[in-house]
């Protein structure tokens, strides 16, 4: 099974589950323009996640990694009334970007990026007391999985969903002698996951446009 066979199916499911959406593509299109890299979730990913946020009821979302907010449209669009998105982005341009597509997408008074090391800004969230979070996607470098997973916890409450990206490295998450820092941090997020105690967990290998990967999900538990 090859690349190509993903990619024909994952045009398929675009065309006869997902539909156009005009919006998507606009947003997709000026990140390229502004020369971000395309690692962005795909958008049968966006709509899974577009989906949790609805099957959870979540009206608090914390992102980390925020890139060009592609991600973010498709968690923002899934808000009831009155909910919101904070996500977290190192790069000014990144975040400069992705303000315009959620400005175009009319979600700008439903989204705050915030810019700097989101480590830094996971402190500060926890210092404004800003949780609890309903839902958690973690999207950045992936080194810091496992201290964004510890952050992640702090602003949680029993019952909230944590979605973790690019836990599978095209199989590379298998090599335990593997020396990539993304794979490590890939290995250390699912030994976190597997062995928190207020964590229950998986993690689901994908394919597709954006090749071999795959998600970790999570719920925290009530003790
Ligand atoms: N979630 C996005 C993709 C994110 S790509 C989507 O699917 O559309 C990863 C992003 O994390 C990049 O924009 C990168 O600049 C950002 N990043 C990398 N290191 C970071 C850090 N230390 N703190 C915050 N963001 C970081
Ligand atoms: C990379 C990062 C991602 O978040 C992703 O989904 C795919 C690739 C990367 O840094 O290469
Ligand atoms: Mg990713």
């Amino acid at each position: 099974m090859s690349k190509q066979v993903w990619d024909a199916v994952d045009t398929l499911v675009g065309r006869l589950v997902l539909g156009d959406d005009p919006g998507m593509t606009k947003a997709l299109q000026r990140n390229t323009d502004e020369g971000l890299p395309a690692i962005d979730v795909s958008p049968a990913q966006g709509k899974l996640l577009h989906l949790l946020v609805k099957i959870t009821g979540a009206k608090r979302i914390l992102e980390v990694g925020t890139l060009g907010a592609y991600s973010t449209i498709w968690l923002a669009r899934a808000l009831p009334e009155g909910g919101k998105v904070v996500t977290l982005e190192l790069e000014q341009h990144h975040a400069d970007v992705a303000r315009k597509n959620i400005a175009d997408a009319g979600l700008a008074e439903k989204v705050e990026v915030i810019v700097g090391p989101a480590v830094e800004s996971l402190k500060r969230l926890q210092g404004d007391k800003a949780g609890p979070f309903d839902f958690v996607f973690i999207d950045a470098d992936k080194p810091n999985n496992v201290n964004y997973l510890t952050a992640a916890l702090t602003l949680s409450r029993p019952g909230t969903v944590i979605v973790l990206d690019n836990v599978i490295r095209n199989g590379d998450v298998a090599d335990e002698t593997s020396a990539d820092p993304n794979v490590q941090g890939a290995q250390a997020a699912l030994k976190f996951i597997g062995s928190h105690p207020r964590l229950d967990g998986t993690a689901i290998q994908t394919v597709g446009a954006k090749g071999y990967d795959g998600f970790a999900i999570a719920i925290v538990r009530s003790q």
